[in-house]
């Protein structure tokens, strides 16, 4: 199983229609072969319409940022794993620390989540991180292993196959304070030996994990070059197509 080099973007609450598609067709146009695998995490209105733009281009894939838990039924605005799954969708960013901040996401509702969209043939990217308190207290290693475990363990080694990781630092989101390479590095080895110890060296060694936190063009190179970072989960420099391209020519 080899390990994938991935640039996944974020757009989060950001892109009306128009500027979506213009945006996704930007990426289209720049992206040269030998870049990394591309996934795009838009919102739910682009994907049909991008799963269109993206469709003849072997690297770039396209990932919602939410799912229920549920197969259908009466919830009201919500969207299935089956619905994403017919508009095109490979990937779901589950378990972003947005979502457990302001949603009140836990663990155990995140591996629900995992758990369907597995079974609808969909990739889960499983986020995990710590809060500045947690770090400076030490105990951010505990608290992404209890993470960890809480969403992953209960899978089989086949569906851990399909599960993309990426560690997000909650103090590096959105705040231009990138943790450093070595700090990601000694997360991506630490979280990595928790999947060999559990799932064996042949999944750890497959899983690409992708470090999230302001990554930009000027920073992505030192991040990905560390031995176990897969790539990275990008938000805001996902939504211009410049940046992300430099991003995604960065391994
Ligand atoms: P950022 O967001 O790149 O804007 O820090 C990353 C993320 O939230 O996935």
């Amino acid at each position: 199983m080899e390990r994938k080099l991935i640039a996944a973007g974020n757009w989060k609450m950001n892109m009306d229609y128009d500027q979506g598609r213009d945006l996704a067709k930007a990426i289209v146009s720049g992206l040269q072969p030998s870049d990394a695998l591309v996934i795009l995490g838009t919102p739910y209105i682009h994907l049909k319409n991008i799963s269109g733009i993206i469709k003849d281009i072997s690297n770039i894939k396209l990932a919602a940022q939410n799912c229920h838990q549920e197969e259908s039924g009466a919830y009201t605005g919500e969207i299935s794993a089956a619905m994403l799954k017919s508009c095109g969708v490979e990937y779901v960013i589950l378990g972003h620390s947005e979502r457990r901040e302001y949603f009140g996401e836990s663990d155990e509702l995140i591996a629900q989540k995992i758990d369907i969209v597995l079974k609808h043939g969909l990739q889960p990217i499983y986020c995990c991180g710590e809060k500045l308190e947690v770090r400076e207290a030490g105990k951010h290693e505990e608290l992404v292993g209890e993470q960890v475990k809480t969403a992953l363990f209960h899978l089989t080694r086949e569906q851990m196959k399909q599960v993309v990781v990426a560690y997000e630092p909650v103090w590096a989101i959105g705040t231009g304070k990138t943790a450093t390479p070595q700090q990601a590095q000694e997360m991506h080895r630490f979280i990595r030996g928790l999947l060999r110890k559990k799932f064996g060296q042949e999944v750890a060694g497959g899983t690409s994990i992708l470090y999230g936190g302001s990554v930009k063009p000027d920073n992505a190179k030192e991040l990905f070059s560390q031995p176990d970072v897969d790539g990275g989960l990008v938000g805001g420099a996902s939504l211009k197509a410049g940046d992300f391209l430099a991003i995604a020519s960065s391994f």
